[in-house]
Protein backbone atom coordinates (compact mmCIF):
# COMPACT_ATOMS: atom_id res chain seq x y z
CA UNK A 1 0.00 0.00 0.00
CA UNK A 2 1.08 3.67 -1.24
CA UNK A 3 -0.23 6.05 0.76
CA UNK A 4 0.68 10.09 0.79
CA UNK A 5 0.91 12.67 3.38
CA UNK A 6 1.32 16.77 4.25
CA UNK A 7 2.37 17.27 7.46
CA UNK A 8 2.19 21.05 7.63
CA UNK A 9 -0.90 23.25 8.57
CA UNK A 10 -3.80 22.08 5.98
CA UNK A 11 -2.28 18.45 7.34
CA UNK A 12 -4.04 14.92 5.11
CA UNK A 13 -3.41 11.79 4.73
CA UNK A 14 -4.66 10.51 1.02
CA UNK A 15 -4.83 6.72 0.48
CA UNK A 16 -6.62 4.80 -2.81
CA UNK A 17 -7.89 1.47 -2.03
CA UNK A 18 -10.63 -0.41 -4.08
CA UNK A 19 -10.02 1.94 -6.92
CA UNK A 20 -11.43 4.65 -4.37
CA UNK A 21 -9.63 7.83 -3.29
CA UNK A 22 -10.04 8.64 0.34
CA UNK A 23 -8.43 11.82 1.80
CA UNK A 24 -8.52 12.51 5.74
CA UNK A 25 -7.71 16.14 6.45
CA UNK A 26 -5.74 16.16 10.33
CA UNK A 27 -7.64 19.09 11.65
CA UNK A 28 -11.01 17.23 11.79
CA UNK A 29 -9.68 14.45 13.60
CA UNK A 30 -7.79 16.65 15.73
CA UNK A 31 -10.77 19.22 16.41
CA UNK A 32 -8.02 21.92 15.65
CA UNK A 33 -7.93 24.22 12.62
CA UNK A 34 -4.75 24.19 11.12
CA UNK A 35 -3.70 21.35 13.49
CA UNK A 36 0.21 19.69 12.19
CA UNK A 37 1.15 16.79 12.22
CA UNK A 38 4.93 17.88 11.52
CA UNK A 39 7.28 19.92 13.03
CA UNK A 40 7.98 23.35 11.54
CA UNK A 41 9.50 26.20 12.63
CA UNK A 42 6.60 28.70 12.72
CA UNK A 43 3.88 26.17 13.94
CA UNK A 44 2.65 24.69 16.70
CA UNK A 45 4.44 21.47 17.56
CA UNK A 46 2.90 18.15 17.10
CA UNK A 47 0.72 16.32 19.89
CA UNK A 48 2.49 13.19 19.26
CA UNK A 49 -0.38 11.14 20.79
CA UNK A 50 -2.98 12.46 18.52
CA UNK A 51 -0.76 12.72 15.61
CA UNK A 52 -0.23 8.81 16.42
CA UNK A 53 -3.74 7.86 17.35
CA UNK A 54 -4.89 9.42 13.91
CA UNK A 55 -2.64 7.33 11.78
CA UNK A 56 -3.55 4.31 13.88
CA UNK A 57 -7.34 5.29 13.71
CA UNK A 58 -6.69 5.25 9.32
CA UNK A 59 -4.34 2.11 9.08
CA UNK A 60 -7.57 0.68 11.30
CA UNK A 61 -10.01 1.45 9.20
CA UNK A 62 -8.53 0.41 6.26
CA UNK A 63 -6.87 -2.45 7.43
CA UNK A 64 -3.38 -1.25 6.17
CA UNK A 65 -0.51 -2.83 8.15
CA UNK A 66 2.62 -1.71 5.76
CA UNK A 67 3.18 1.02 3.66
CA UNK A 68 5.58 0.38 1.28
CA UNK A 69 6.14 3.85 0.00
CA UNK A 70 4.80 7.70 1.76
CA UNK A 71 4.78 10.27 -0.33
CA UNK A 72 5.42 13.46 1.58
CA UNK A 73 6.63 16.73 1.47
CA UNK A 74 7.87 19.25 4.71
CA UNK A 75 8.71 15.97 6.20
CA UNK A 76 11.30 15.79 9.16
CA UNK A 77 12.96 13.25 10.47
CA UNK A 78 11.12 13.31 14.28
CA UNK A 79 8.01 12.73 12.35
CA UNK A 80 8.93 9.71 10.25
CA UNK A 81 9.39 8.60 13.65
CA UNK A 82 5.87 8.89 14.99
CA UNK A 83 4.62 6.92 12.23
CA UNK A 84 7.25 4.07 12.15
CA UNK A 85 6.24 4.01 15.99
CA UNK A 86 2.80 2.85 14.23
CA UNK A 87 3.38 1.14 11.16
CA UNK A 88 5.96 -0.12 8.96
CA UNK A 89 7.07 2.14 6.40
CA UNK A 90 9.50 1.23 3.84
CA UNK A 91 10.17 4.30 1.54
CA UNK A 92 9.87 8.08 2.08
CA UNK A 93 9.29 9.75 -1.33
CA UNK A 94 9.60 13.69 -1.08
CA UNK A 95 7.93 15.81 -4.10
CA UNK A 96 8.46 19.67 -4.32
CA UNK A 97 5.48 21.92 -2.80
CA UNK A 98 4.17 23.44 -6.09
CA UNK A 99 4.14 20.47 -8.30
CA UNK A 100 2.19 18.86 -5.77
CA UNK A 101 -0.46 21.55 -5.94
CA UNK A 102 -0.40 21.34 -9.84
CA UNK A 103 -0.39 18.22 -10.20
CA UNK A 104 -3.75 18.05 -7.33
CA UNK A 105 -5.63 20.66 -8.84
CA UNK A 106 -5.03 19.14 -12.86
CA UNK A 107 -5.91 15.69 -11.71
CA UNK A 108 -9.00 17.01 -9.96
CA UNK A 109 -9.94 18.82 -13.15
CA UNK A 110 -11.91 17.99 -16.22
CA UNK A 111 -9.57 18.78 -18.66
CA UNK A 112 -7.02 16.73 -20.05
CA UNK A 113 -4.89 20.37 -21.42
CA UNK A 114 -4.72 23.30 -19.68
CA UNK A 115 -2.49 26.00 -18.05
CA UNK A 116 -2.20 25.38 -14.39
CA UNK A 117 -0.64 28.39 -12.24
CA UNK A 118 0.13 27.24 -8.40
CA UNK A 119 0.26 30.30 -6.10
CA UNK A 120 0.62 30.64 -2.25
CA UNK A 121 2.67 32.21 0.11
CA UNK A 122 5.53 29.73 -0.42
CA UNK A 123 6.36 26.13 -0.66
CA UNK A 124 9.37 23.80 -0.27
CA UNK A 125 11.16 21.93 -2.96
CA UNK A 126 13.16 18.76 -2.74
CA UNK A 127 16.25 20.81 -3.43
CA UNK A 128 16.07 22.88 -0.13
CA UNK A 129 14.51 26.14 -2.46
CA UNK A 130 11.48 27.79 -2.22
CA UNK A 131 9.11 28.94 -4.50
CA UNK A 132 5.57 30.97 -4.41
CA UNK A 133 4.37 31.35 -8.23
CA UNK A 134 4.55 28.54 -10.90
CA UNK A 135 2.83 27.55 -14.26
CA UNK A 136 2.50 24.94 -15.85
CA UNK A 137 1.19 23.51 -18.64
CA UNK A 138 -0.26 19.99 -18.30
CA UNK A 139 -1.24 17.65 -21.18
CA UNK A 140 -2.45 14.06 -20.60
CA UNK A 141 -0.28 12.30 -18.25
CA UNK A 142 2.50 15.51 -18.21
CA UNK A 143 2.67 18.27 -16.25
CA UNK A 144 6.08 20.51 -17.52
CA UNK A 145 7.02 24.02 -15.48
CA UNK A 146 6.88 26.60 -17.64
CA UNK A 147 7.64 29.38 -15.10
CA UNK A 148 9.38 29.11 -11.43
CA UNK A 149 9.19 32.90 -10.70
CA UNK A 150 11.98 33.87 -8.61
CA UNK A 151 12.90 35.53 -6.03
CA UNK A 152 10.13 33.68 -4.49
CA UNK A 153 9.94 36.45 -1.68
CA UNK A 154 8.91 38.73 -4.74
CA UNK A 155 5.78 36.43 -5.93
CA UNK A 156 4.92 34.98 -2.66
CA UNK A 157 1.72 37.11 -3.11
CA UNK A 158 -0.01 34.51 0.06
CA UNK A 159 2.56 35.84 2.71
CA UNK A 160 2.15 39.89 1.60
CA UNK A 161 -1.63 39.55 1.41
CA UNK A 162 -1.11 37.55 4.93
CA UNK A 163 1.11 39.48 6.50
CA UNK A 164 -0.45 42.58 6.81
CA UNK A 165 -3.49 41.72 8.17
CA UNK A 166 -1.91 41.82 12.15
CA UNK A 167 -3.21 45.55 11.68
CA UNK A 168 -6.87 45.13 10.97
CA UNK A 169 -8.33 44.95 14.61
CA UNK A 170 -11.97 43.63 13.44
CA UNK A 171 -10.10 40.50 12.81
CA UNK A 172 -10.06 38.56 15.63
CA UNK A 173 -6.46 36.96 15.58
CA UNK A 174 -5.77 33.24 16.88
CA UNK A 175 -4.02 33.77 20.38
CA UNK A 176 -0.97 32.19 20.72
CA UNK A 177 -0.61 29.81 23.58
CA UNK A 178 2.80 30.03 25.34
CA UNK A 179 5.45 29.83 23.68
CA UNK A 180 3.36 28.26 20.74
CA UNK A 181 3.06 30.08 17.17
CA UNK A 182 -0.63 29.81 15.54
CA UNK A 183 -1.05 29.94 11.90
CA UNK A 184 -2.98 32.82 11.11
CA UNK A 185 -4.00 31.60 7.37
CA UNK A 186 -7.79 31.87 7.89
CA UNK A 187 -7.14 35.87 8.49
CA UNK A 188 -6.80 35.80 4.79
CA UNK A 189 -10.32 34.87 4.07
CA UNK A 190 -11.46 37.66 6.72
CA UNK A 191 -9.66 40.19 4.68
CA UNK A 192 -10.95 39.51 1.43
CA UNK A 193 -14.73 39.88 2.98
CA UNK A 194 -13.46 43.18 4.97
CA UNK A 195 -11.83 44.92 1.62
CA UNK A 196 -15.32 44.52 0.56
CA UNK A 197 -16.45 47.46 2.56
CA UNK A 198 -13.47 49.97 1.46
CA UNK A 199 -11.80 51.80 -1.30
CA UNK A 200 -8.19 51.57 -2.21
CA UNK A 201 -5.84 54.50 -0.81
CA UNK A 202 -4.59 55.86 -4.18
CA UNK A 203 -2.06 57.67 -2.14
CA UNK A 204 -0.35 54.19 -1.08
CA UNK A 205 -1.05 52.37 -3.76
CA UNK A 206 2.65 52.39 -5.13
CA UNK A 207 4.36 51.87 -2.17
CA UNK A 208 2.10 48.51 -1.26
CA UNK A 209 2.97 47.61 -5.31
CA UNK A 210 6.62 47.73 -3.56
CA UNK A 211 5.95 45.91 -0.95
CA UNK A 212 4.37 42.93 -3.40
CA UNK A 213 7.45 43.21 -5.19
CA UNK A 214 10.12 43.17 -2.96
CA UNK A 215 7.96 41.91 0.46
CA UNK A 216 10.72 42.86 3.02
CA UNK A 217 10.80 45.39 6.13
CA UNK A 218 12.08 48.23 4.11
CA UNK A 219 9.16 48.38 1.86
CA UNK A 220 7.05 48.09 5.03
CA UNK A 221 8.55 51.16 6.41
CA UNK A 222 8.34 53.31 2.84
CA UNK A 223 4.64 51.67 3.33
CA UNK A 224 3.60 53.09 7.06
CA UNK A 225 5.70 56.50 6.00
CA UNK A 226 3.58 57.38 3.28
CA UNK A 227 0.30 56.06 5.11
CA UNK A 228 1.38 57.96 8.41
CA UNK A 229 0.44 54.97 10.59
CA UNK A 230 2.95 51.83 12.13
CA UNK A 231 1.14 48.68 10.78
CA UNK A 232 1.42 47.60 14.26
CA UNK A 233 -0.96 44.39 16.12
CA UNK A 234 -4.40 45.80 15.47
CA UNK A 235 -3.94 49.57 14.79
CA UNK A 236 -6.58 50.16 12.15
CA UNK A 237 -9.89 50.42 12.57
CA UNK A 238 -13.10 51.71 11.04
CA UNK A 239 -13.12 52.93 7.38
CA UNK A 240 -9.62 53.40 7.64
CA UNK A 241 -9.26 49.96 8.48
CA UNK A 242 -11.30 48.88 5.44
CA UNK A 243 -9.75 51.43 2.89
CA UNK A 244 -6.43 49.57 3.98
CA UNK A 245 -7.53 45.98 3.41
CA UNK A 246 -9.15 47.32 -0.17
CA UNK A 247 -5.99 48.74 -0.95
CA UNK A 248 -4.09 45.05 0.02
CA UNK A 249 -6.91 43.55 -2.27
CA UNK A 250 -6.27 45.61 -4.86
CA UNK A 251 -2.76 44.94 -4.64
CA UNK A 252 -3.23 41.48 -4.50
CA UNK A 253 -5.19 41.48 -7.78
CA UNK A 254 -2.68 43.59 -9.53
CA UNK A 255 0.28 41.77 -9.02
CA UNK A 256 -1.73 38.50 -10.10
CA UNK A 257 -2.65 40.21 -13.28
CA UNK A 258 0.52 41.86 -13.87
CA UNK A 259 2.62 37.91 -13.56
CA UNK A 260 -0.69 36.52 -15.61
CA UNK A 261 -0.06 38.69 -18.34
CA UNK A 262 3.44 38.05 -18.87
CA UNK A 263 2.49 34.20 -19.85
CA UNK A 264 0.43 34.79 -22.92
CA UNK A 265 -2.30 32.45 -22.19
CA UNK A 266 -4.63 32.82 -25.17
CA UNK A 267 -7.89 34.02 -24.89
CA UNK A 268 -10.76 31.57 -23.85
CA UNK A 269 -8.17 29.19 -22.88
CA UNK A 270 -8.55 26.13 -19.88
CA UNK A 271 -6.93 27.90 -16.88
CA UNK A 272 -6.65 25.91 -13.62
CA UNK A 273 -5.91 27.79 -10.23
CA UNK A 274 -4.52 25.78 -7.31
CA UNK A 275 -2.43 26.85 -4.06
CA UNK A 276 -3.46 28.67 -1.47
CA UNK A 277 -4.31 31.95 -2.85
CA UNK A 278 -6.82 29.89 -4.94
CA UNK A 279 -9.46 30.80 -2.32
CA UNK A 280 -9.21 34.36 -3.67
CA UNK A 281 -12.81 34.03 -5.62
CA UNK A 282 -12.08 37.36 -6.71
CA UNK A 283 -9.10 36.76 -9.00
CA UNK A 284 -11.14 33.64 -9.80
CA UNK A 285 -14.15 35.35 -10.99
CA UNK A 286 -12.22 38.04 -13.07
CA UNK A 287 -9.93 35.69 -14.73
CA UNK A 288 -14.02 33.88 -15.55
CA UNK A 289 -15.24 36.95 -16.57
CA UNK A 290 -12.14 37.92 -18.65
CA UNK A 291 -13.56 34.46 -20.97
CA UNK A 292 -10.65 31.80 -19.14
CA UNK A 293 -12.54 28.13 -18.90
CA UNK A 294 -11.13 28.47 -15.38
CA UNK A 295 -11.17 25.34 -12.68
CA UNK A 296 -10.24 25.87 -8.89
CA UNK A 297 -10.72 22.52 -6.68
CA UNK A 298 -12.26 22.42 -3.15
CA UNK A 299 -8.77 21.88 -1.42
CA UNK A 300 -6.61 24.15 -3.33
CA UNK A 301 -5.14 25.03 -0.50
CA UNK A 302 -2.17 22.64 1.32
CA UNK A 303 -4.98 20.23 2.28
CA UNK A 304 -5.12 18.46 -1.06
CA UNK A 305 -1.72 18.20 -1.36
CA UNK A 306 -1.43 14.44 -0.25
CA UNK A 307 -4.17 13.95 -3.32
CA UNK A 308 -1.92 15.47 -5.45
CA UNK A 309 1.48 13.76 -4.88
CA UNK A 310 -0.53 10.78 -4.58
CA UNK A 311 -2.25 10.77 -7.96
CA UNK A 312 0.98 12.08 -9.42
CA UNK A 313 2.73 8.26 -8.72
CA UNK A 314 -0.50 6.30 -9.46
CA UNK A 315 -1.40 8.34 -12.90
CA UNK A 316 -4.80 9.40 -12.43
CA UNK A 317 -6.75 12.28 -14.02
CA UNK A 318 -10.32 13.46 -13.19
CA UNK A 319 -10.97 12.17 -9.90
CA UNK A 320 -13.50 14.24 -7.90
CA UNK A 321 -12.37 14.12 -4.23
CA UNK A 322 -15.41 16.50 -3.27
CA UNK A 323 -16.39 14.05 -0.51
CA UNK A 324 -13.87 11.62 0.00
CA UNK A 325 -13.08 12.67 3.71
CA UNK A 326 -13.84 11.18 7.15
CA UNK A 327 -17.50 9.97 7.72
CA UNK A 328 -19.07 10.98 11.17
CA UNK A 329 -16.58 9.73 13.59
CA UNK A 330 -19.00 8.76 16.60
CA UNK A 331 -22.71 7.83 17.08
CA UNK A 332 -25.96 9.01 17.88
CA UNK A 333 -26.44 5.99 20.37
CA UNK A 334 -27.33 7.22 22.80
CA UNK A 335 -29.54 9.71 22.53
CA UNK A 336 -28.20 12.82 24.41
CA UNK A 337 -30.45 14.17 27.30
CA UNK A 338 -32.52 16.77 25.76
CA UNK A 339 -32.59 16.26 22.39
CA UNK A 340 -35.23 14.67 20.16
CA UNK A 341 -34.97 12.68 17.20
CA UNK A 342 -37.51 12.59 14.32
CA UNK A 343 -37.50 10.17 11.09
CA UNK A 344 -37.80 12.93 8.26
CA UNK A 345 -37.55 12.65 4.41
CA UNK A 346 -36.29 15.54 1.61
CA UNK A 347 -39.69 16.79 1.72
CA UNK A 348 -39.78 17.30 4.93
CA UNK A 349 -36.36 19.18 5.00
CA UNK A 350 -37.37 21.30 2.59
CA UNK A 351 -40.28 22.36 4.57
CA UNK A 352 -38.14 22.49 7.43
CA UNK A 353 -36.35 25.10 5.71
CA UNK A 354 -38.28 27.00 3.40
CA UNK A 355 -42.18 26.75 4.91
CA UNK A 356 -40.82 26.66 8.89
CA UNK A 357 -37.33 29.08 7.97
CA UNK A 358 -35.08 26.99 10.33
CA UNK A 359 -31.91 27.16 10.71
CA UNK A 360 -30.54 23.62 10.34
CA UNK A 361 -27.15 21.72 10.33
CA UNK A 362 -27.30 19.49 7.77
CA UNK A 363 -24.81 15.96 8.07
CA UNK A 364 -24.61 13.82 4.83
CA UNK A 365 -22.48 11.18 4.10
CA UNK A 366 -18.69 11.86 3.67
CA UNK A 367 -16.93 15.01 4.64
CA UNK A 368 -16.13 17.55 2.19
CA UNK A 369 -11.99 18.01 1.08
CA UNK A 370 -11.40 21.43 1.98
CA UNK A 371 -12.21 24.67 3.58
CA UNK A 372 -15.61 24.78 2.54
CA UNK A 373 -18.82 22.77 3.69
CA UNK A 374 -20.31 22.27 0.05
CA UNK A 375 -23.75 20.28 1.46
CA UNK A 376 -22.39 17.67 3.28
CA UNK A 377 -21.30 19.21 6.48
CA UNK A 378 -22.94 22.65 6.33
CA UNK A 379 -25.56 24.61 8.13
CA UNK A 380 -28.14 25.45 5.97
CA UNK A 381 -31.25 28.33 5.73
CA UNK A 382 -33.79 30.36 3.48
CA UNK A 383 -32.00 33.33 2.96
CA UNK A 384 -35.08 35.75 2.98
CA UNK A 385 -35.24 35.39 6.53
CA UNK A 386 -35.06 38.99 8.43
CA UNK A 387 -31.56 39.87 10.09
CA UNK A 388 -30.71 36.03 8.88
CA UNK A 389 -26.33 37.21 8.58
CA UNK A 390 -26.42 39.15 11.58
CA UNK A 391 -28.32 36.06 13.59
CA UNK A 392 -25.77 33.88 12.02
CA UNK A 393 -22.84 35.68 12.97
CA UNK A 394 -23.88 36.85 15.80
CA UNK A 395 -25.68 33.57 17.37
CA UNK A 396 -24.70 30.10 16.03
CA UNK A 397 -21.25 31.28 14.00
CA UNK A 398 -19.53 33.96 16.86
CA UNK A 399 -17.97 35.55 14.18
CA UNK A 400 -17.11 38.97 13.30
CA UNK A 401 -19.83 41.01 11.99
CA UNK A 402 -18.84 41.25 8.63
CA UNK A 403 -18.16 37.65 7.11
CA UNK A 404 -20.33 37.29 4.12
CA UNK A 405 -22.51 33.64 3.79
CA UNK A 406 -22.45 31.42 0.15
CA UNK A 407 -25.09 30.03 -0.79
CA UNK A 408 -25.94 27.06 -3.04
CA UNK A 409 -28.35 26.79 -6.05
CA UNK A 410 -29.18 24.28 -8.79
CA UNK A 411 -26.64 24.88 -11.98
CA UNK A 412 -29.73 25.53 -14.07
CA UNK A 413 -31.10 28.05 -11.99
CA UNK A 414 -27.71 29.76 -11.80
CA UNK A 415 -29.10 31.93 -15.30
CA UNK A 416 -32.09 32.92 -12.79
CA UNK A 417 -30.34 34.29 -10.08
CA UNK A 418 -27.25 35.73 -11.65
CA UNK A 419 -26.36 38.39 -13.96
CA UNK A 420 -22.79 36.41 -14.61
CA UNK A 421 -22.37 32.95 -13.35
CA UNK A 422 -21.63 29.57 -14.39
CA UNK A 423 -21.09 26.28 -12.94
CA UNK A 424 -18.98 26.98 -9.74
CA UNK A 425 -19.38 22.97 -7.81
CA UNK A 426 -16.89 24.32 -4.90
CA UNK A 427 -17.87 27.91 -4.27
CA UNK A 428 -15.09 29.08 -5.85
CA UNK A 429 -16.42 31.88 -7.85
CA UNK A 430 -19.09 34.87 -6.89
CA UNK A 431 -20.95 36.04 -9.62
CA UNK A 432 -22.97 39.01 -9.34
CA UNK A 433 -26.84 38.66 -8.49
CA UNK A 434 -29.39 40.19 -10.01
CA UNK A 435 -30.78 43.08 -8.29
CA UNK A 436 -34.03 41.67 -7.41
CA UNK A 437 -32.73 38.80 -5.83
CA UNK A 438 -29.90 40.55 -4.02
CA UNK A 439 -31.28 38.72 -0.58
CA UNK A 440 -28.75 40.90 2.00
CA UNK A 441 -28.09 37.50 3.72
CA UNK A 442 -25.80 35.86 1.09
CA UNK A 443 -25.46 39.31 -0.99
CA UNK A 444 -21.76 40.58 -0.19
CA UNK A 445 -21.35 44.64 -0.36
CA UNK A 446 -20.34 44.38 -3.74
CA UNK A 447 -23.52 42.63 -4.65
CA UNK A 448 -21.44 39.10 -5.65
CA UNK A 449 -22.38 35.78 -3.87
CA UNK A 450 -20.03 33.26 -3.12
CA UNK A 451 -21.91 30.85 -4.50
CA UNK A 452 -21.75 26.24 -5.13
CA UNK A 453 -23.80 24.87 -7.96
CA UNK A 454 -25.51 21.56 -7.40
CA UNK A 455 -26.63 19.22 -10.02
CA UNK A 456 -28.59 15.91 -9.27
CA UNK A 457 -25.18 13.89 -10.23
CA UNK A 458 -22.99 15.85 -7.88
CA UNK A 459 -25.00 16.00 -4.76
CA UNK A 460 -29.00 14.30 -5.61
CA UNK A 461 -30.23 14.62 -1.93
CA UNK A 462 -29.24 18.73 -2.23
CA UNK A 463 -30.69 18.81 -5.31
CA UNK A 464 -33.77 17.06 -4.47
CA UNK A 465 -34.52 19.60 -1.52
CA UNK A 466 -33.51 22.72 -3.52
CA UNK A 467 -36.09 21.33 -6.39
CA UNK A 468 -38.99 20.67 -3.77
CA UNK A 469 -38.51 24.70 -2.04
CA UNK A 470 -38.55 25.33 -6.06
CA UNK A 471 -41.96 23.43 -6.24
CA UNK A 472 -43.48 25.07 -2.89
CA UNK A 473 -43.04 27.98 -4.80
CA UNK A 474 -39.96 29.17 -2.71
CA UNK A 475 -36.82 30.45 -4.45
CA UNK A 476 -34.76 27.49 -5.48
CA UNK A 477 -31.64 28.91 -3.29
CA UNK A 478 -29.80 28.62 0.01
CA UNK A 479 -27.59 29.96 2.42
CA UNK A 480 -25.04 27.42 3.18
CA UNK A 481 -22.58 27.75 5.88
CA UNK A 482 -19.97 25.42 7.27
CA UNK A 483 -21.06 23.69 10.77
CA UNK A 484 -18.78 24.10 13.03
CA UNK A 485 -18.21 25.23 16.60
CA UNK A 486 -16.85 28.60 17.14
CA UNK A 487 -13.34 28.63 16.26
CA UNK A 488 -13.28 24.90 15.49
CA UNK A 489 -12.61 23.24 11.86
CA UNK A 490 -15.51 21.68 10.26
CA UNK A 491 -17.42 19.52 12.38
CA UNK A 492 -16.52 15.18 12.46
CA UNK A 493 -18.33 14.13 15.55
CA UNK A 494 -22.01 14.33 16.44
CA UNK A 495 -21.19 15.31 19.95
CA UNK A 496 -20.32 18.08 18.38
CA UNK A 497 -22.91 19.11 16.42
CA UNK A 498 -25.16 18.55 20.02
CA UNK A 499 -23.05 20.91 21.67
CA UNK A 500 -23.54 23.20 18.62
CA UNK A 501 -27.40 22.81 19.10
CA UNK A 502 -27.29 22.99 22.82
CA UNK A 503 -25.01 26.11 23.06
CA UNK A 504 -25.83 28.02 20.09
CA UNK A 505 -29.43 29.82 18.40
CA UNK A 506 -28.96 26.94 15.74
CA UNK A 507 -32.44 25.04 15.18
CA UNK A 508 -31.93 21.54 14.97
CA UNK A 509 -30.03 19.09 12.60
CA UNK A 510 -30.44 16.34 9.71
CA UNK A 511 -28.47 13.15 10.05
CA UNK A 512 -28.62 9.96 8.27
CA UNK A 513 -32.86 10.27 7.21
CA UNK A 514 -33.36 11.87 11.43
CA UNK A 515 -34.34 15.51 12.54
CA UNK A 516 -32.38 16.25 15.85
CA UNK A 517 -33.81 18.93 17.61
CA UNK A 518 -34.24 20.41 21.57
CA UNK A 519 -37.26 18.81 23.10
FE1 LIG B 1 0.87 25.72 -0.65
Amino acid sequence: MDISIYGFHDSSLCLKQDGEYFIYEFERFANERYAVLTSHWNSAAPDRELVKSFYSYIFRLHKISKVTNCYTNQFYHIDQEIIREVIPVENFVPMDHHFAHASSAYRQSPFDDCWVISYDGDGDNVDGSKSSFTVWRAEGEQISLVHDFQPYTSYSLGNCYLGLTGALSTIKKRKAQKDRYLYQGGNSGKLMGLASYGTPIESIKPAMMDFYDNGTLQQQAELERLYGKQLTTDALSGQEEYDFAATLQWAFEDKFFRVFDTLGVAPGSRVVVSGGCALNILVNQRLQDMGFQVYVPPNSADCGLSFGMLAHHIGDRHVDLTYRGFEILDSDDPLPEGFSKTAVSNSDIAELLYTKKKIIGYIHGRAECGPRALGNRSILCYPTIPHLKERLNAEVKFREWFRPFGAVTRLESVPKYFLNGSESRYMSFCPTLRPEYRFPSITHVDNTCRVQTVTSAQHPDLYDILSRIDGMGGEGILLNTSFNIKGKPILSKLADAFETLRDTKLEGFVYNGNFYERC
